[in-house]
């Protein structure tokens, strides 16, 4: 590309640098690849992301939910999630913006992602997120949990608390204890 056409006329000033350059170029392309593909040359490897469920998973994922969010309907699930966005990431890893990113957020601990400044209500809350308590929090989040920041005024309809609680459930990793 631009190096390339700039060679002809370096070589014919300074044939040697060129050779020594271009060894360079090589050799390094080499180990950029050679750490991408391997992964364990720096020794602070981040925790490996979990691969995204395909679709077929996903519809499995769903109709082994408990009653009622085995029938969810997950496009709308997808749709609610769109008041979420703004403050919420759900990929693995993604940033915390207004609010926590909610990767894995079922089975955890409420206010307890590191890296992410709660409200004194929702740290020192004793309580772990699970299908229900995500229902009554999002049906009201200030009374579920009084002096709490999310400033959300909450999804009065069940069937989109119902969905979006799915939805969440098939994007961010949950794992049913196969019981
Ligand atoms: C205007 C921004 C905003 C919107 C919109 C919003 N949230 Fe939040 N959310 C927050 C904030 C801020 C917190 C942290 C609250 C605190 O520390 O008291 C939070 C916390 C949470 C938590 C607790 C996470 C934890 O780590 O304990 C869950 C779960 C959650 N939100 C889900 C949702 C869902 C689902 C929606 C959409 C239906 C939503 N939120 C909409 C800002 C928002």
């Amino acid at each position: 590309m631009f190096r390339l056409s700039s060679f002809p006329t370096i070589r014919r000033a300074s044939g040697p640098a060129v050779v020594l350059a271009a060894a360079l170029a090589v050799s390094l392309g080499l180990t950029a690849c050679g750490q991408g593909a391997e992964g364990s040359g720096t020794g602070a490897a981040e925790a490996p992301k979990p691969p995204a469920l395909t679709e077929t998973e996903k519809a499995a994922l769903l109709t082994s939910l408990p009653a009622p969010y085995d029938k969810a309907d997950l496009e709308n699930g997808r749709r609610a999630f769109a008041r979420c966005r703004s403050c919420h990431t759900i990929t693995p890893g993604g940033p915390n913006m207004t609010g926590p990113n909610l990767y894995g957020v079922f089975g955890s601990e409420a206010g307890a992602r590191d890296k992410y400044s709660y409200s004194h209500a929702l740290r020192t809350a004793d309580f772990t997120w699970d299908a229900e308590t995500l229902d009554h929090w999002l049906q009201n989040p200030r009374t579920f949990l009084p002096g709490n920041k999310m400033s959300f005024a909450g999804l009065p309809d069940a069937t989109d608390r119902r969905d979006v609680i799915a939805f969440l459930k098939v994007e961010t990793g949950f794992k049913p204890t196969g019981e």
